[in-house]
């Protein structure tokens, strides 16, 4: 199977390490907005994958199989030789919408294009998108290789068989699909980033320390990590933007984002991307 990856963010690299590594897909094309963001998503995604030939958890043969499989283009042209899109650009509607309007000079009506929205409408992308019954949404929880989740969201037109392909593609993936009707946030989002941003109000109230946040949270309800570090991790800014859209989606003032949360973007501290968000990190 031959898949054609957009986007060499946070998502857009580890998703292309999941395909890299998976023995159900044949050719990755990974395109983004310059070469040079595609080829270092590729090298990021070598050093990774080095290290679980140290680790002893991939072969050597597997490594270069992975790497071989993997071509960065600059134009949207090998989309018509794939089965699947996957779209992971920023969590930005007029940045999806303008990806998915080129995209779609090039598909076929049995091309499946699945968005890697951590939030966005599926019904309203589909709508730019000449088959809309093929439009799915494929969302990925960071970082892709690890996490086993992947949410399959089905907007309002998208089709039985759309699902179904899409479905069995993630089990073959070795990852666990759930399958969702769009909502606002779907199931993971609408619950989680809440809760971070709770977090942010407790510590913008002075009721505890982001030390003692994170530690509550991680010895008293078992979470791997605290709510401070996973807002780093996952980047201020999309906990920001998926609170923004929950909030504007359901009018429900529940969801409004705490100010800190909106002053630390304006500020740039977007957590490890920018090495500076709630803690400060060397990614240099
Ligand atoms: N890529 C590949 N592998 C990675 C990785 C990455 N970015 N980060 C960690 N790993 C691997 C490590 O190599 C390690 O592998 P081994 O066990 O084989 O050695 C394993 O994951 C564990 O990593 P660490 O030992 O470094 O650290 P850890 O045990 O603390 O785990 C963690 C790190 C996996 C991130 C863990 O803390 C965790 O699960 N945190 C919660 C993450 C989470 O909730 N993600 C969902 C965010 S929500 C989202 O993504 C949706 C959205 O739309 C915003």
């Amino acid at each position: 199977m031959k898949v054609f990856l957009i986007g060499a963010g946070t998502m857009g690299t580890g998703i292309a390490q999941v395909l890299m590594s998976s023995s159900v897909v044949d050719q990755v094309y990974v395109m983004s907005r310059s070469r040079e963001k595609a080829k270092s998503l590729i090298q990021r995604c070598i050093v990774k994958l080095e290290r679980l030939v140290q680790k002893e958890k991939m072969s050597s043969e597997g490594l270069k199989v992975a790497v071989d499989k993997v071509t960065v283009v600059d134009d949207y042209h090998e989309v018509s030789n794939c089965s699947l899109v996957i779209e992971a650009v920023a969590e930005d509607y007029e940045i999806k919408k303008m990806v998915l309007g080129d995209i779609c000079k090039h598909i076929s009506e049995k091309t499946i294009i699945a968005s890697n929205t951590s939030s966005l409408s599926i019904t309203a992308l589909a709508g730019h998108v000449r088959w809309p019954e093929n439009v799915i949404g494929l969302h990925f929880f960071n970082p892709a290789p690890v996490m086993e989740l992947v949410e399959i969201i089905a907007g309002a037109v998208t089709s039985e068989e759309t699902r179904a392909n899409v479905f069995k593609f993630v089990e073959d993936l070795g990852k666990k699909p759930v399958l969702v009707d769009e909502a606002p946030g779907f199931i993971v989002n609408r619950m989680l980033i809440p809760m971070l941003n709770e977090a942010v109000t407790i510590l913008a109230e002075g009721v505890a320390t982001k030390e003692d946040i994170d530690t509550a949270m991680m010895f008293g309800a078992h979470h791997p990590m605290g709510p401070l570090k996973l807002s780093d991790l996952i980047g201020n800014d999309v906990v920001l933007s998926i609170m923004d859209v929950i909030y504007k989606e359901t009018g429900d003032s529940k969801y409004r984002a705490h100010p800190l949360l909106r002053k630390m973007v304006r500020a740039g501290l977007l957590g490890q991307k920018t090495n500076k968000g709630f803690y400060e990190y060397d990614n240099a």
